[in-house]
C-alpha cells in the first residue's frame, strides 16, 4: 500500500465535540438499533460466572452518536449478569479524537453519560484500525459499528469526473468495488476471529440499497453530484488546480445488499468458514432530520445554516487533503471555508429537495 492511497492520514471527523453536535442523523440511526442490539444480547447465552464481557464500538468517532444506546446493552448485560465484569472499548482511527470520547463516556460533557452509574465496568480506546485486527482472538462478545465500514483501506485508483464512487463508471467503479470487497472481507475475517463462539455483530452500514439510493443520493438534489460540481466549479475559477480537483475522492465503497451478505452466506467463502454467520439483514432510508425540520419552519437561511455543519463534520478532511500541501494552511483553510458557504449558499437559495438522507444495511451476525 502506498503513501498516497492509504486512507487512513485523512479521514478524520471534525473534533472537540463538532462531529456529535452536528450529526443529529447519525444519532437517530444508533438509537433505532437499540431494540436490535438488546435482542441480539438476550440471543446471547450471558452467565454470570465471572468472566468478562466485552463489548466495542468500531469506528466510534467521539462516541457522542452511541452513547444512549451502549448505556442501555451494557446496562441490559448487567441486569442479567450483576457480578459480570463489563470492558467497553471505543475503536477509530489514531487521529481521532479519543479525549473526546472519554469526557463524554464520563460524563465530563453536557451529554448524559453511562459510565458514572454502570458498576465493575472498564472503558477502553483503540486506535487500531479496523481493516486489522483489533482484539486478541476470542474475546469480543458485543462488536458494534455504525456508518463506519465504507471506508476502504486505500484508494484503488482516480475516479475521472466525480469525487464518490457513486459517480464513477466502468473499469474506475470496478476497481472500487474490488477495494470495498476485500476490505469487507478483511473486516469480517478479523472480527470473526475476535469473537467468542456465541459472539454477536451488529453492523449498521452506508449502503446502496435494492432501489439504488445512497446517503444524499435518494431523491431531489444529489449530495455528492453537488459536492463534485461546486469543487469543479473552484478549478474552474482557478481557486484550485486542476489535479487537486482530481486527487479529491472519497477513499468509500457503499455495498448493497448482496455485497455485505456474499461472505456470510457462502459455504466456501474463509469468513463463513471462520465461523460467521447472517442472522438479519436489511436496509432502511432514515429522513435527513434538517429537511424534516426546514419542511416545519420554512427558513432556508435556517436550514442552510444548520444542514451544512452535518456534511461538514465528516466530508471536510477528505476535501482538505485533496489540497497542495505546498499551500500554506491558511490558504488551505480559506479554500474549504469558500467550498462550504459555496454549498450554503446553493442551499440557502434552492432548500427545495435539499437534505441527506441516511441510507444503511443493518446486519445482525453470530459466530458459531
Ligand atoms: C461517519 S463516522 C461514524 C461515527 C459513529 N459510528 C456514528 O455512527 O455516528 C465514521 C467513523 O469511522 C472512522 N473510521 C474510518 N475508517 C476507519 C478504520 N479503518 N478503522 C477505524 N475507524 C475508522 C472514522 O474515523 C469516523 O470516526
Amino acid at each position: 500500500m502506498t503513501e498516497k492511497a492509504n486512507t487512513a492520514g485523512d479521514i478524520r471527523m471534525k473534533g472537540s465535540g463538532y462531529y456529535s453536535l452536528a450529526t443529529t442523523g447519525a444519532k437517530i440511526v444508533i438509537d433505532g438499533v437499540t431494540p436490535m442490539v438488546l435482542d441480539a444480547l438476550d440471543a446471547m447465552d450471558i452467565v454470570d460466572d465471572g468472566k468478562v464481557f466485552a463489548m466495542a464500538d468500531m469506528g466510534c468517532a467521539d462516541g457522542g452518536t452511541s452513547i444512549d444506546m451502549i448505556g442501555k446493552a451494557l446496562r441490559h448485560v448487567r441486569n442479567r449478569a450483576p457480578l459480570k465484569p463489563l470492558t467497553m472499548t471505543y475503536t477509530d482511527l489514531p487521529r481521532n479524537d479519543f479525549s473526546q470520547v472519554f469526557q463524554i463516556v464520563h460524563g465530563l460533557t453536557e451529554i448524559p453519560a453511562y459510565a458514572p452509574e454502570i458498576d465493575n465496568l472498564f472503558v477502553f480506546a483503540s486506535g487500531t484500525s479496523f481493516h486489522q485486527r483489533i482484539f486478541p482472538a476470542n474475546s469480543l462478545n458485543l462488536g458494534f459499528s455504525a456508518t463506519a465500514s465504507h471506508y476502504i483501506s486505500e484508494r484503488p485508483g482516480p475516479i475521472s469526473n466525480h469525487v464518490h464512487m457513486v459517480g464513477a463508471k466502468g473499469a474506475e467503479r470496478a476497481a472500487y468495488a474490488e477495494q470495498g470487497r476485500a476490505d469487507w472481507m478483511r473486516i469480517l475475517g478479523n472480527r470473526a476471529a475476535e469473537l467468542v463462539s456465541g459472539g454477536r455483530l451488529i453492523l449498521v452500514n452506508f449502503c446502496r440499497d435494492e432501489q439504488g439510493r445512497y446517503l444524499g443520493g435518494t431523491e431531489g438534489v444529489n449530495m455528492f453530484d453537488t459536492f463534485d460540481r461546486l469543487w469543479r466549479a473552484l478549478a474552474d475559477d482557478g481557486a484550485i488546480t486542476m489535479a487537486e480537483y482530481e486527487a479529491t475522492v472519497f477513499p468509500q465503497y457503499y455495498r448493497d445488499v448482496e455485497e455485505c451478505s456474499a461472505p456470510l452466506v457462502d459455504p466456501n467463502n474463509p469468513v463463513y468458514q471462520a465461523g460467521l454467520r447472517l442472522d438479519h439483514i436489511e436496509t432502511k432510508v432514515i429522513d435527513c432530520p434538517y429537511r424534516l425540520d426546514y419542511e416545519k419552519h420554512g427558513d432556508a437561511v435556517k436550514f442552510a445554516k444548520e444542514y451544512i455543519p452535518t456534511l461538514r463534520s465528516w466530508s471536510e478532511s477528505v476535501f482538505f487533503s485533496g489540497l497542495s500541501t505546498e499551500r500554506p494552511l491558511e490558504e488551505r483553510t480559506d479554500i474549504i471555508d469558500r467550498f462550504y458557504d459555496s454549498y450554503e449558499n446553493f442551499v440557502r437559495e434552492s432548500p427545495e429537495g435539499q437534505g441527506m438522507d441516511y441510507v444503511h444495511t443493518y446486519m445482525v451476525i453470530h459466530k458459531v
